[in-house]
């Protein structure tokens, strides 16, 4: 009897070593010394904070941060960019990839939507901007004032979609994750997978 326990608690830790061995150490042992891809560069102070916004706002479950190979989905059609791979992620902690795709995949919107404006916008209201959209609007990122006053970063929202009367004025934190969104550019061309592995 006392050998069956042995034998099964030893049977058990061999089966998660095994496991934890090839599911968490390999492939941290291959892409841990992985150079950043061509044009990448480390977050500002500024960006990162926004990038912590964009985590802790949740926008990962709309989004993700990771367009396919044309053989998984037809991403490069969609205009997300090209595939990515492990250099584009060198300097992301948490990592973002996100799964859901209930909104499009965002690793290049910076590239595409370049316009600091069209982003505060569309983060006050994104029906102001992109008729019918189902984003949630984030106007705890904004602020009403009556009289803008010197250095405010004045938002233009047309006035049917005001959710209070008043200049909309963007907070550090909008202006901050608006930031972030911009540095969101992986479309420098890099050696694709296939050629590395032949
Ligand atoms: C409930 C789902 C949902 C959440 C949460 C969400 N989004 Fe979206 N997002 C969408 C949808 C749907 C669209 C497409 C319609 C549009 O552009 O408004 C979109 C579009 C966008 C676009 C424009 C992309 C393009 O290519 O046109 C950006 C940028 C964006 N979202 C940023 C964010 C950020 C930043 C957050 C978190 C603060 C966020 N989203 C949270 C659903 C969501």
């Amino acid at each position: 009897m006392k050998n069956e326990a042995l034998f099964t608690l030893l049977g058990a830790t061999g089966i998660l070593l095994f496991a934890g061995g090839g599911l968490v150490l390999a492939p941290y042992m291959q892409l841990s010394d992985t150079p950043p891809s061509p044009g990448l560069e480390p977050y500002s102070q500024e960006e990162a904070e926004g990038r912590a916004l964009y985590v802790s706002l949740g926008c990962m479950y709309c989004h993700s941060q990771q367009p396919r190979d044309p053989s998984q989905a037809p991403d490069g059609e969609r205009g997300w960019g090209r595939p990515s791979v492990p250099g584009d992620y060198v300097y992301d902690y948490p990592h973002q990839l996100g799964t859901m795709r209930t909104g499009p995949d965002l690793f290049n919107v910076g590239k595409r939507l370049a316009s600091e404006d069209w982003h505060l916008i569309h983060l006050y209201q994104p029906r102001a901007v992109v008729e019918g959209s189902i984003m949630p609007s984030y106007p705890f990122l904004f602020e009403h004032v009556p009289e803008p006053s010197e250095g405010d970063r004045i938002v233009a929202v047309p006035e049917e979609w005001l959710a209070k009367p008043g200049t909309v004025i963007a907070t550090q934190d909008a202006l901050k994750l608006t930031a972030y969104l911009l540095t969101l550019d992986h479309d420098d061309p890099v050696l694709e997978a296939s050629d590395e592995a032949r």
